[in-house]
């Protein structure tokens, strides 16, 4: 069969409330108009996330009844081990309640003042984690990575050449290690390919510098490679997954998006002493190492999600039903970072809506204008993500230096949305970009000095200002 179908029925429902275009335009004036103030009741559908939002199975809600809640040495805890063992081939597993936090131990212990830390793309978290610490977080993508248009099937990779000029020009002394993310959440959920990942294990290997992944979405990276990489269409996903791994030296994860639970983290080390050190600082703020911060039956539902989510029905699904929204919104035109990667759509908003300049924040106007058109729940990620105070400062945490992309995030939870879910979504974006003329500029009226998209206040400009914008379109 040609149909690809989502590979489950659905034994319990979650009402969605419907709401008017009226009542949706006096509620977005009173978030104003950032949708991260938004009641989520108030959302049709929402977007704004794949981390923490999925379902859960049967089997992970059953998990949940049979969770031990002893202290220590619960048999949650080992049942969880043992399953991140078998599919990781890590010996040392601390659980945490989320990515940040296993970030967070992980650079207080090799991070600190005069450091690098060189990724393909820091998430903002792992960004404010290393700098946090003292360190500088220097990202290094592919140049393909730079340009939404190219179909390059890879662009979440490395450049290595770029990060062995690093090495000779910093010293090795001064980076602690070396990061890559699978996948590249903040370049447009982009994979990384298994010869990138050999690359720079080779680089490393040279310099003696110990390899991290932070391996939140390794199953739909491990998948990509499977569809995409010459030679690995026959394997295993699982088998693909284990050499991600064996490539590496430790790992961060968050367990929100491909351990398919609502929260949990994880932290992996081959190294025995730094393990040691990073159980003594989970002890401290997270808990003892055999709970990290989590109830025992969120160890039960972790050590179910992470086996379900390498199966291959799922993840078939899962990348497909991301895909065909992406291919519908180019049927209609609609910019897209092409092509479709794991777990988003990112919308490129810049030549969307290019009658809006840059410092009236276009991605912020797609988002306003999706909540508008059909109660959908976006993400802006651009000039007001990663901008400062002042609108026109752009910091160095964008995702791909030298250009400035201006980007609207459709985030897909796992095993939540069905394809009739997705197909009200790419009406109400059609639909937009067809009056794309009529969305308006917006102006910040107060917003804190850091992290200000989940706080901002903005107002609509009175017309949409009619000026050519940074990337050279007009109307
Ligand atoms: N690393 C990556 C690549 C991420 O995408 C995230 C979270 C984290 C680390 C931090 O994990 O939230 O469990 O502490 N990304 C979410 C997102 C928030 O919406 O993309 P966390």
């Amino acid at each position: 069969m040609k149909t690809i179908i989502e590979p489950f029925r659905i034994k319990c429902v979650e009402p969605i409330r419907m709401s008017t275009r009226e009542y949706r335009e006096r509620v977005l004036r009173e978030a104003g108009f950032n949708v991260f103030q938004l009641r989520a009741d108030d959302v049709i559908i929402d977007l704004l996330t794949d981390s923490g939002t999925g379902a859960m199975s049967s089997e992970q809600w059953a998990g949940i009844m049979r969770g031990d809640e002893s202290y220590a040495g619960a048999s949650s805890f080992y049942r969880f081990q043992s399953r991140i063992q078998e599919l990781t081939g890590f010996r040392h597993v601390l659980p945490t309640h989320q990515g940040r936090a296993s970030e967070r131990i992980l650079f207080e212990l090799v991070g600190g003042a005069g450091k690098i830390v060189p990724n393909n793309a820091h998430f903002d978290t792992t960004r404010a984690n290393i700098e946090h610490s003292g360190a500088v977080a220097v990202d290094l993508p592919i140049p393909e990575a730079r340009d939404p248009k190219n179909r390059h099937p890879f662009k979440g990779n490395m450049d290595v050449s770029a990060l062995e000029a690093l090495i000779r020009e910093v010293g090795r002394e001064r980076i602690p290690l070396v990061m890559v993310t699978v996948t590249n959440n903040s370049g447009g959920g982009q994979p990384v390919s298994l010869e990138n990942l050999r690359a720079v294990r080779a680089v490393c290997d040279r310099h003696r510098l110990p390899f991290f992944l932070d391996a939140c979405r390794f199953a739909e990276n491990a998948y990509l490679i499977k569809r995409r990489e010459p030679g690995m269409q026959n394997r295993d996903v699982r088998d693909i997954v284990r050499e991600m791994f064996d490539l590496s030296d430790g790992a961060t994860i968050s367990a929100k998006k491909d351990g398919l639970v609502n929260i949990g983290g994880l932290l992996l080390f081959r190294d025995e002493a730094l393990f040691q050190r990073a159980g003594n600082l989970l002890i401290l703020t997270e808990g003892f190492v055999t709970y990290g911060g989590l109830a025992g039956r969120d160890l039960e539902a972790m050590a179910q999600g992470f086996e379900e989510v390498v199966h291959e029905d799922y993840l078939a699904y899962r990348i497909r039903s991301v895909e065909y929204l992406g291919e519908k919104l180019l049927s209609v035109g609609i910019p897209i970072v092409e092509p479709p990667g794991g777990h988003a759509i990112y919308i490129d908003a810049a030549a969307f809506c290019p009658h809006i300049a840059l410092e009236n924040f276009p991605g912020q106007a797609v988002v306003c204008g999706l909540y508008r058109t059909a109660g959908i729940r976006a993400v802006e990620i651009g000039s007001v993500m990663f901008g400062s105070g002042d609108a026109r400062s752009h910091h160095h945490g964008l995702p791909i230096p030298g250009k400035r992309l201006e980007l609207v995030r459709l985030a897909i939870p796992r095993r939540v949305y069905t394809q009739s879910h997705i197909d009200y979504v790419v009406e109400a974006a059609t639909d937009l970009y067809q009056h794309r003329g009529e969305l308006r500029g917006l102006r910040i009226i107060s917003a804190p000095p850091v992290l200000r998209h989940f706080t901002a206040r903005f107002e609509e400009l009175s017309s949409a200002p009619i000026r050519i914008n940074d990337f050279g379109s007009a109307i």
